[in-house]
């Protein structure tokens, strides 16, 4: 998937995401946040935001879809495509962290959507949502 993606496939995955965020562990926020990941073999991967007593252990949603895909087998920086769907914001944009690990996990032209309850979505390629990654190279 690239920049060309079918505004229908991104919904598709949007709505993955979504179903994604119903899974949401999050007393604490009340943010329900879910996100979807696909594999160049078709196959998407999904993730959820839970929470932690101890506020700092919180995993988003972004980074779960990412783990699960990668212990499934799914080679690092083939993933071309990541949507996300959040409650309780006008249109979610990741937090530091998500992208940081999305930049060094997704492919160098991966595009991210993140659609809102009201439907509105944004889309940003990765290295305009995280230019200049911090790497080891
Ligand atoms: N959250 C995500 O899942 N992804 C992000 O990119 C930003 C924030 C979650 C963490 C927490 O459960 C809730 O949203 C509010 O910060």
């Amino acid at each position: 998937m690239s920049e060309h993606t079918s505004s229908q496939a991104i919904m598709q995955l949007a709505a993955q995401a979504r179903a994604a965020s119903q899974h949401a562990y999050s007393p604490y926020s009340g943010a329900q946040v879910g996100a979807a990941v696909t594999a160049s073999d078709g196959r998407v991967f999904t993730g959820c935001n839970v929470e932690n007593a101890s506020y700092g252990l919180t995993q988003c949603a972004e980074r779960n879809a990412l783990a699960t895909a990668i212990a499934a087998g799914i080679a690092p920086r083939s993933m071309r495509s990541l949507a996300i769907y959040a409650t309780g914001f006008s249109v979610l944009t990741p937090c530091g962290a998500c992208r940081q690990v999305m930049s060094e996990l997704l492919a160098e032209d991966a595009m991210i959507h993140s659609c809102s309850e009201e439907g509105e979505i944004r889309s940003w390629g990765i290295s305009e949502l995280f230019p200049e990654p911090f790497t080891l190279e």
